[in-house]
């Protein structure tokens, strides 16, 4: 366990108030004072049980590659990660979050994955000041009418893959869609965000068919689907729910109606899924076949780290470690200078393996987003659907 810095002549809280204060200045005479020695306590809650599993793992994995890359320090000091499961469970998010922050007295944290443990985690950190970094969860709120100085997201709003494939279908003449998604915060806003791209340019939803989550059962929604018949379906499924659901549409058989939807229908998934993924076309903001030099690196290293592909997860949490990095680097470790940590994340520019990273001042990531097909397995990049798309982040007061 690393030393905690309550343990020093004052709290870290006490420290943090101070800072904020000005008045740190008087009371310790250097910036590296009180934490040279001690760990950076990064805290993670993602999920490793459950049907996002492997997406937490692909985040975890990452970071643990980027941290390894940049020689195991964080402005010069170790680097100790604290990792709870967040098993995707919104009930559970305000005690692990808790816990986290007051208990283990994390200096930073990263996560969730799903976007209902978000809200709760962002509540509180908001609450507490901690400095947070999203690497996966979409929420619109968050870098919405949530949003604050201390939050920052490494991925994407829910709105932001799916707005993009409306003027996809249009050109292609595909009018009359069914969206379908697991009916939580993150599938209703990745609809919304679709609905958004397609209604007001001449688009018809034929109907929303929503599945509880995490709920795997597709059998009833697909034979609603087989008797509307619309061009196309759009969905929002990830995980063990995506395979499933791939799975299920190909054994349906469903002639003349194109599966589309959010890029995370085929994410960490196209193994699991084999044939039933072929030819798949859905928009994201991260390919596997990106053709440049941050992703040929980023994949080499870590198949060769972990023996499996990369994933749009694992370059959220990649990202996330390089966020971190920049700011802490800006500080030389000193984890209590949050405002010079948050303007160094705010400026924060590199490439990454999606091309080139950069937030927006709500925090969020402006990126660019991908229509994509399968093949052989690989999410292929057909064409840049929109190019540096930005959330409207909607009641941010950060703007
Ligand atoms: C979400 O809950 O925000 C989410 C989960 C999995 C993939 C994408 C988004």
């Amino acid at each position: 366990m690393a030393v905690p810095y309550h343990r020093t002549t004052i709290t870290r809280r006490q420290t943090l108030r101070l800072a904020a204060a000005g008045a740190l200045g008087s009371v310790l005479p250097t910036r590296i004072a009180f934490g040279q020695t001690a760990k950076v306590r990064i805290g993670i809650l993602l999920p490793y049980s459950g049907t996002y599993a492997r997406l937490g793992n692909a985040i975890t994995n990452a970071m643990e590659l980027k941290f390894a890359e940049l020689g195991g320090k964080l402005g010069g000091r170790d680097i100790e990660l604290i990792k709870v499961d967040s098993e995707a469970a919104p009930p559970k998010a305000t005690e692990l979050t808790t816990k986290l922050i007051n208990q283990e007295k994390v200096d930073i944290l990263v996560g969730p994955v799903h976007s209902g443990v978000a809200m709760a985690m962002a509540k509180i950190a908001r609450e507490e000041g901690t400095l947070t970094i999203v690497p996966n969860a979409g929420a619109d709120q968050i870098t919405g009418p949530l949003c604050a100085p201390n939050l920052f997201r490494t991925s994407f709003t829910n709105w932001q893959p799916g707005h993009p494939m409306g003027k996809v279908l249009l050109d292609e003449g595909k009018k009359n869609v069914v969206t379908c998604f697991w009916n939580y915060g993150a599938g209703q806003q990745s609809a919304e965000g679709f609905k958004d791209g397609f209604v007001p340019h001449g688009g018809t939803i034929v109907k929303e068919i929503g599945v509880p989550f995490p709920q795997v059962e597709f059998q009833a929604a697909l034979t609603e689907i087989a008797a509307l018949k619309p061009d196309a379906v759009y969905t929002f499924f990830a995980g063990g729910g995506a395979v499933k659901f791939v799975k299920d549409w190909h054994a349906a058989g469903l002639s003349g109606i194109e599966l589309v939807g959010a890029g995370f229908l085929t994410e960490g998934v196209t193994e699991a899924q084999g044939e039933a993924a072929e030819g798949l076309r859905t928009t994201l903001h991260y390919a596997d076949a990106l053709d440049n030099p941050a992703n040929l690196k980023f994949r080499e290293a870590y198949l060769a780290k972990f023996g499996k592909e990369a994933d749009v997860y694992a370059v959220q949490g990649y990202d996330a470690a390089e966020l971190i990095h920049v700011g802490l680097e800006a500080v030389q470790g000193d984890t209590s200078a949050k405002a010079d940590i948050i303007k160094a994340m705010e400026g924060a520019e590199f490439d990454s393996p999606r091309g080139p990273f950069k937030l927006s001042k709500a925090h969020n990531p402006v990126q660019n987003i991908y229509l994509r097909r399968v093949e052989k397995g690989v999410n292929t990049v057909i064409a840049t659907a929109y190019e540096g798309l930005s959330d409207p982040a909607k009641g941010c007061k950060l703007l």
